[in-house]
C-alpha cells in the first residue's frame, strides 16, 4: 500500500490505476481506524479492483470547542490495518494541501433538507464542512463506488443526496454498525471514555433498543417512547443530546402511518458526544 500526501501524487497513482482499466473504490476516514472502518474498506475491496482510503481530520467539520484538536491521530496503525484489509492507496493529506487558500473563504457545499435538525442542529455548520470536504475528495479519486458506515446516518443521507443533487457519478453503499459484544457502537471518540463512562455508554443501544422494541409491538405514542428513552439515558449517566424517531428514508419526523423506521440519538457522557441509530422495519416485524 502506498501513502500519498498530495494530490498531485493521490491523481497520478489513480490514474495509473485508471488506464489499467480496474474500478476504483474509495473510503473517506478520519483516521483512528477499528473494526467498523476496517469493515468498509473491506466491503470496497470486495467490490472494486482498486481501493484507495483517505485520513484527513477536516477541520472544517469541527465547530468552536468541539475536538478538533485531541482528535486521535494514530496514521502508523492505521496504515498497518489498511494494508490488512486489502487497501492499496491511502490519501494523507495536510490540512494546507485540502484548503490552500484557508478555511474562511473556501467554497462551500450546503445540502438542504436532510441536514437540518438532529446532529445538524447540535452542530451547526457541521454538514456544510462534511458535503464540503467530501465533495473535494470524490472530485479528487473520482471513484467509481464509495462507502461510508451507517452509524453516521444522517452523515449517509447527506451525502446521497448530495450525489443524487450534484449528478455525481459514484455508488454510495452504506455498511451497518459494528457494535462491540455489550452493544456500544465502535467509535474513535468511545477512546475518550474513561471506566465509569464505558460501562454506562451501552445505554445508549439500549434506549434505542428499547424504543425499536415498543414500536416493534405496536406503541405509536412517539412522545412517551422518546421520554422513557430520554429518562433511561438519564439514569445511567449520559446527558441526552436528542433522541428522535424519524422515517428512514426521508429523515423527515415519522408519522404514526410509516413503517421505515429510524431511531436516532445523540448524547454527552461528560464531555464526550456518542451518537448512534437503529433501523426498523415494521413490515418485517409484523
Ligand atoms: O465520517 C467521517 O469520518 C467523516 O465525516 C468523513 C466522511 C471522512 C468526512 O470528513
Amino acid at each position: 500500500m502506498n501513502t500519498v500526501k498530495t494530490i498531485r501524487e493521490l491523481r497520478a497513482a489513480v490514474a495509473l490505476a485508471r488506464a489499467e482499466g480496474k474500478q476504483i473504490g474509495f473510503v473517506p476516514t478520519m483516521g483512528n481506524l477499528h473494526a467498523g472502518h476496517i469493515a468498509l474498506v473491506e466491503k470496497a475491496a470486495q467490490r472494486a479492483d482498486f481501493v484507495v482510503a483517505s485520513i484527513f481530520v477536516n477541520p472544517l467539520q469541527f465547530g468552536p470547542g468541539e475536538d478538533l484538536g485531541s482528535y486521535p491521530r494514530t496514521l502508523a496503525a492505521d496504515q498497518e490495518k489498511l494494508l490488512d484489509a486489502g487497501c492499496h492507496l491511502l490519501f494523507h493529506p495536510e490540512v494546507d494541501e485540502m484548503y490552500p487558500g484557508g478555511m474562511a473563504g473556501q467554497t462551500r457545499v450546503s445540502v438542504q433538507g436532510v441536514s437540518e435538525g438532529l446532529c445538524g442542529a447540535s452542530r451547526p455548520g457541521h454538514f456544510d464542512g462534511v458535503a464540503t470536504v467530501v465533495t473535494k475528495l470524490f472530485n479528487l479519486v473520482q471513484p467509481d463506488l464509495a462507502v461510508f458506515g451507517q452509524k453516521d446516518f444522517q452523515q449517509l443521507a447527506v451525502i446521497r443526496t448530495l450525489v443524487h443533487d450534484l449528478n455525481m457519478p459514484v455508488q454510495i453503499f452504506g455498511e451497518p454498525t459494528i457494535r462491540a459484544d455489550d452493544g456500544l457502537a465502535l467509535s474513535s471518540r468511545n477512546g475518550y471514555l474513561n471506566a465509569e463512562q464505558r460501562a454506562a455508554a451501552p445505554t445508549l443501544y439500549r434506549s434505542l433498543q428499547q424504543v425499536a422494541t415498543a414500536l416493534g409491538g405496536g406503541e405509536r405514542d412517539f412522545a412517551k417512547l422518546v421520554e422513557a428513552a430520554r429518562q433511561q439515558q438519564l439514569t445511567a449517566g449520559l446527558r441526552p443530546d436528542y433522541l428522535e424517531i424519524r422515517e428512514a428514508n426521508s429523515l423527515r419526523p415519522a408519522t404514526a402511518s410509516d413503517r421505515q423506521l429510524v431511531i436516532l440519538t445523540a448524547a454527552f457522557l461528560g464531555s464526550t458526544r456518542l451518537i448512534d441509530n437503529l433501523t426498523l422495519d415494521l413490515d418485517a416485524t409484523a
